[in-house]
């Protein structure tokens, strides 16, 4: 029975995949979550699992090397795959250290106790292990509106302290696989969107706001592109790289599903008018008039757009659900969960909106 190890498997993406690998690989895996539980870390996320017997929960930081060691002595791992970071553009511009200290730290823990783990006396590594680092396309910076794609050959060129600390991650990964022949991957991902997804980001904080009545803060002039990717075609791409990916490769993950700000912004608002019944009178509150442009993110990146040619020829994966259905589904799940969305939003979240929000609204 193969043993995986998850890190950030708490989060957004993280706990799709747990979900995914379990639905997948029923009791043929064994899972081992760990995750410091910061404010994006939920373990309602993985409330319907926690009782079975191939998947453990671990509240343990990356960077504490002692917990880690620990996990890898305890445990025979043969997979690693990392999610575990923080990343919040928004909150990299405001508070950079605590990206640096994860993202990178975090990183050099886990890349050197799996390198203790699984390594020969002679510098050889034992057959099948695999360390998978999850990243994003922002390591490769900004396009231009009328061309382009981030390809894996593609410069890095960081703008964020989110994206400058993922991008000092990978290439922490990449030395290991130059120097010591690590066996490790990595993934550039586009953005993301679906279930579990914390309401900072912008489709979940737009769903959640709308259903209140709340104003849509718009950054800039809302044309800035993002390129969308459902989170289920994201986790199961993960496994087929795991599989069937070439070590040392990097791999790049997206949708084809350009979008502006702006369009997300309308697409949401048509869907829940679609989706709420008559009867519900909050569908009366929602409407175009709550979009309210703000000031504009600093650093803001234009435009981003994955070429995922390289996975598409050499794994065979491909985006499976279209933008519309899967906005759909995404809907459908917050309607859903509505307690999961009431219980984030209700307490430190408040503080963290007002302080980010509050004062922009009016001025643009
Ligand atoms: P998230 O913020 O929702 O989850 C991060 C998880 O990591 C949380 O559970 C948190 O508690 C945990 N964590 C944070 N610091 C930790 C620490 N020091 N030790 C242990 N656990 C810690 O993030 P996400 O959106 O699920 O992203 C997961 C990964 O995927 C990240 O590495 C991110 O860079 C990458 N990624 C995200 C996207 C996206 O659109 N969300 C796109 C491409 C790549
Ligand atoms: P976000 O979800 O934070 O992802 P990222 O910055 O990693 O791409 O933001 C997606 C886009 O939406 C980005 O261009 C910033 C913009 N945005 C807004 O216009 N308003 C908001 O309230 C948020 C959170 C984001």
């Amino acid at each position: 029975m193969r043993t995986y190890l998850v890190t950030g498997g708490a989060g957004f993406i993280g706990s799709n995949y747990i979900h995914y690998m379990l639905h997948r690989y029923n009791n043929e895996i064994r899972i081992i979550n760990v995750d410091a539980l910061t404010y994006a870390g939920n373990l309602e996320n993985l409330r319907d699992i926690e009782g079975r017997e191939n998947y453990h929960f671990v509240k343990a930081d990356i960077c504490d090397k002692e917990a880690i060691t620990q996990i890898f002595e305890e445990h025979d791992i043969d997979r690693v795959v990392h999610f575990a970071a923080e990343s919040h553009v928004d909150r990299s511009i405001q508070e950079p250290e605590i990206f640096v200290k994860t993202n990178v730290l975090g990183t050099a823990v886990l890349l050197n106790c799996a390198k203790k783990a699984w390594e020969f006396l002679d510098g050889s590594f034992q057959e099948g292990k695999r360390f998978l680092h999850v990243s994003t396309d922002e390591v490769y910076g900004s396009l231009d509106e009328d061309g382009g794609y981030f390809y894996e050959t593609s410069p890095y060129a960081p703008h964020s302290p989110y994206s400058a600390s993922k991008a000092a991650a990978d290439l922490l990964v990449k030395s290991y696989i130059d120097t010591y022949h690590f066996p490790a991957s990595i993934t550039n991902c586009s953005n993301n969107y679906g279930p579990y997804q914390f309401p900072e980001k912008l489709i979940p904080l737009m769903i959640n706001n709308a259903l209140h009545g709340e104003k849509l803060p718009v950054y800039g002039d809302g044309k800035n592109i993002r390129d969308w990717l459902y989170v289920e075609d994201h986790v199961k791409a993960l496994d087929m790289v795991q599989e069937h990916g070439r070590l040392g490769e990097t791999y790049n993950i997206g949708g084809n599903m350009e979008k502006q700000n702006i369009e997300i912004v309308n697409i949401i608002i048509d869907t829940l008018h679609d989706m709420l019944p008559e009867t519900d009178p909050r569908k009366k509150l929602i409407s175009k008039d709550l979009i309210s442009y703000i000031e504009d993110r600093k650093g803001h990146d234009r435009r981003y757009a994955i070429a995922p040619d390289k996975i598409k020829t050499e794994i065979g994966w491909e985006p499976e659900t279209e933008f519309e259905q899967g906005i759909r589904k995404t809907i459908a799940w917050y309607f859903e969960h509505e307690e999961w969305m009431e219980n984030l939003t209700s307490g430190e979240y408040q503080t963290y909106y007002d302080a980010m929000y509050k004062d922009k609204y009016g001025q643009f």
